[in-house]
């Protein structure tokens, strides 16, 4: 049932599937290599140090069999159901290499494999080898917290005044947060092999916001808004539910952002319950697996220790970390109390489904998860965040860029019952929804492709679509 265009494929020396293969996939296996590692040499003898080795080795294997463009095999039955599911697929695609196959199965392929290795052994189940990258760079993104903090606590304590409000002044702050939950996309861990810290600094601040509206190039935000309200009208508060969802991304500060704006929507009424999808497997590096809300929230519990003790690199290099002052304290303090206070109270819910962790586009999911279609035809708005979501839902495929995103998204599209939007910083080739000689002028532009045939000023996160599909 996916769309009948080809998928994007690591043959293809335009695609930025060809670099992803042969050079980002490497340096990821690697990274994990080195976490595995790492953790092994602070094991004391016994089992778990010995499963650890083995894991190496396993990940070891598995880099060599992608550097050397090996045929993709079959994975072992670790216990989960999803296995069968990427073995028949794998069964139907023939014999593919790791740089000869399509982009976005031997992707996802490519992080079962990883997650395999570890669900096969006793004291490893639910190691999360990406997690200290995670909890790094979400250090290392403190400026952007701290100023976002404290925009927060502001407008929250403003929305409870209960002044007469100003409804051009409500749509601005509608926008505002959505944006900043936009962009917090483009920092993602997958990239990072190429961008510097200073890089992603540089992204997460109000200024880089504001500049950046005009790379915003499909904005569907005032549809979205108006629904919103319509649908607040329908159904006013104290009567019925009104439940948001958010298809999440990346831990760290993407999470962040994205709290920012499921609670902006609670306090502003525009949404009764929020419910969260994060992963079940460690998965494209960053992605949001449910500890990285816990260890998210604990770091907010007590930013003290989590800002100030000094990391292992600090030390070596004899640094220490700037305090933080009472005021950026209590703000964190601020956030802290509120998120934790509607996830108790059931308005802020997490809830993991392995279909988010499958090999395939989202066509296939009322075929495939009838029940979470169902479930997610209760909520008023779907918000899928980031680029791999965005390739899910329009299938990896070369669709030619002006194709509306209606139709693009195939059988979620209207008539779904879904109210799709999609939050995503492009970072792959595919792209749909813009204006006819849009992409040729992005080509134009420095860096932007030229006549090579690649898309090239769509892999780096600086462009982005905003865009909406409504159900009915
Ligand atoms: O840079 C490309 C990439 O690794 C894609 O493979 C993937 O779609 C994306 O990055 C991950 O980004 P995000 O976290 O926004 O989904
Ligand atoms: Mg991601």
């Amino acid at each position: 049932l996916d769309p009948k265009l080809a998928p994007y494929s690591t043959a293809d020396p335009t695609s930025f599937a060809w670099q992803t293969a042969r050079q980002r996939w490497p340096i990821i296996i690697t990274q994990a290599i080195d976490d595995a590692y790492r953790t092994v040499g602070s094991c004391d003898a016994g089992e778990k140090q010995e499963e650890g080795k083995k894991i190496v080795a396993e990940l070891a294997e598995l880099k060599y069999e992608v550097q050397h463009d090996r045929a993709l095999t079959p994975i072992r039955d670790d216990g989960h159901p999803d296995v069968a599911g990427y073995n028949k697929e794998l069964e139907q695609l023939g014999k593919i290499t790791w740089h000869n196959a399509p982009w976005l199965f031997t992707e996802c392929y490519l992080f079962r494999r990883i997650s395999t290795s570890f669900a096969l052994s006793t004291h490893w189940k639910s190691y999360d080898v990406f997690a200290r990258q995670k909890i790094k760079t979400f250090r290392s993104s403190r400026p952007a917290v701290l100023e976002l903090a404290a925009r927060y606590k502001d407008l929250v304590t403003q929305l409870r005044a209960q002044a007469p409000h100003d409804p051009e002044a409500d749509a601005l702050l509608f926008a505002e947060m959505c944006e900043v939950c936009l962009w917090g996309n483009a920092t993602d861990l997958s990239l990072l092999t190429s961008l510097t810290y200073e890089d992603i600094q540089k992204l997460q601040g109000s200024e880089a916001r504001r500049a950046a509206e005009k790379n915003i190039l499909v904005n569907d935000l005032p549809q979205v808004y108006a629904h919103l309200q319509a649908v607040k009208k329908d159904k006013p508060a104290g009567g019925q539910q009104r439940r948001v969802d958010i298809v999440l991304d990346n831990a760290g500060f993407e999470l962040y952002v994205d709290l920012i704006l499921a609670g902006y929507l609670l306090s502003a009424g525009l949404a009764t319950t929020v419910v969260l999808h994060p992963k079940s497997i460690p998965w494209f590096v960053s992605d949001v697996l449910p500890a990285d809300f816990a260890s998210l929230l604990t770091a907010l519990a007590d930013p003290r220790t989590f800002y100030e003790t000094p990391t292992e690199e600090d030390t070596l290099q004899g640094v220490e970390p700037p305090r933080l002052s009472e005021a950026q304290v209590e703000e964190l303090g601020f956030l802290f109390a509120e998120w934790s206070r509607f996830h108790a109270e059931g308005q802020l819910v997490l809830r993991p489904n392995r279909v988010w962790t499958g090999p395939g586009s989202f066509w296939r999911l009322p075929g495939e998860a009838g029940g979470l279609v169902e479930d997610l035809r209760e909520g008023e708005l779907v918000v899928f965040k980031g680029d791999l979501n965005y390739r899910k839902l329009v299938g990896d495929v070369a669709w030619d860029p002006t194709t509306p995103f209606t139709e693009a998204i195939g059988p979620l599209g209207p008539g779904s019952g879904l109210n799709v939007l999609a939050l995503r910083t492009c970072k792959a080739d595919v792209v749909v929804g813009l204006q006819p000689g849009k992409d040729e002028k992005l080509k134009a532009m420095e860096d932007g492709g030229g006549d090579s045939g690649a898309r090239k000023w769509a892999w780096n996160g600086k462009w982005a679509v905003v865009s909406f599909s409504k159900g009915t």
